[in-house]
């Protein structure tokens, strides 16, 4: 039986295997890794809470979970890190010694630690395109990394302000909120956390949002240039990077929590890289 394992739904593409994997190579002797065996697990999609129990009565120790369980996973735990929270989702499970369930959301480190591979966040004024899951789950790490400003824009403005509102009293940094076409000014970091590119669309946003040296970040991966950053090439933007690396990061933040270790992205970034 595994130890470790990702619950989805659909799951069978899931790279988490391979790249967990991967950083347990990197320990090969250490005990703590010495029973890491990390698995896909495909569970009904109103059957998550049974498809855990099931794993943790058969010696699981820890999990992630993707689509459609987040939500699940959040209302499933006893105890939640404050990032999964305000996160609102837990992509990260681990057992606790009493039998209970900690629930964390390492996206948002994830993207953070990738963010910071090319440039700092200090000082930077922000800009977060999207307001579902996906951008939800990285403010609380964003502003963590005090930056001047963070502004969220989104097609439904109301989520937006809806979405702020839950973070406005909690930090002393400048939050605002934005319709894309009424969007003005510059930013340093621009990060797409819509699901626009899914469907092949862009945004109606200007190539003026990018400040001089921005850096366009779009959470959205694949073998092709994903739309936003089409967009932001066309745009002059020079640096632009792909949430593959967010992947692969928010993996090492679970990989981390579960066994104290904490492993080196890059090859396993140039590893899956190499496969997309
Ligand atoms: P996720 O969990 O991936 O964030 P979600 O909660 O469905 O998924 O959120 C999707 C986000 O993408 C939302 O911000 C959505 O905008 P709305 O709140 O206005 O719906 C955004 N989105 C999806 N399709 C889009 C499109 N074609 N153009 C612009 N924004 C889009």
């Amino acid at each position: 039986a595994p130890t470790y394992a990702v619950f989805g739904n659909p799951i069978a593409h899931s790279k988490s295997p391979q790249i967990h994997a991967a950083f347990a190579t990197q320990f090969a002797d250490h005990p703590a890794v010495a029973n890491f065996v990390y698995d896909k697990l495909l569970a009904p999609v109103d059957g998550f809470t049974t498809a855990v129990a099931d794993f943790v009565a058969a010696g699981g120790l820890g999990a992630n979970v993707t689509v459609p369980f987040k939500e699940d996973a959040y209302r499933l735990v006893q105890t939640l890190s404050p990032r999964a929270l305000a996160a609102g989702a837990v992509n990260t499970l681990q057992l606790l010694h009493d039998g209970s369930l900690l629930g964390d959301n390492t996206d948002g480190a994830g993207l953070v630690a990738d963010v910071l591979r090319y440039t700092q966040i200090r000082g930077a004024r922000i800009l977060l395109l999207g307001a579902g899951g996906a951008a939800r789950g990285v403010i609380l790490p964003l502003l963590g990394q005090e930056p001047a400003t963070l502004t969220l824009a989104n097609r439904t403005l109301a989520k937006a302000e809806q979405l702020i509102a839950h973070f406005q009293n909690h930090t002393t940094i400048s939050l605002h909120t934005c319709e894309y076409l009424a969007l003005a000014g510059e930013f340093d970091l621009v990060i797409n956390a819509t699901a626009a590119s899914l469907g092949g669309e862009r945004l109606p946003i200007t190539d003026a949002v990018f400040a001089p040296n921005a850096l366009a970040y779009d959470m959205m991966y694949g073998k092709n240039e994903t739309p936003f950053l089409a967009q932001a090439r066309e745009a002059g933007v020079v640096q632009r990077v792909d949430g593959l690396g967010m992947l692969v990061g928010q993996a090492a933040e679970a990989f981390e929590l579960w066994t104290g270790l904490r492993p080196d992205v890059a090859p396993v970034l140039q590893m899956m890289r190499a496969q997309l």
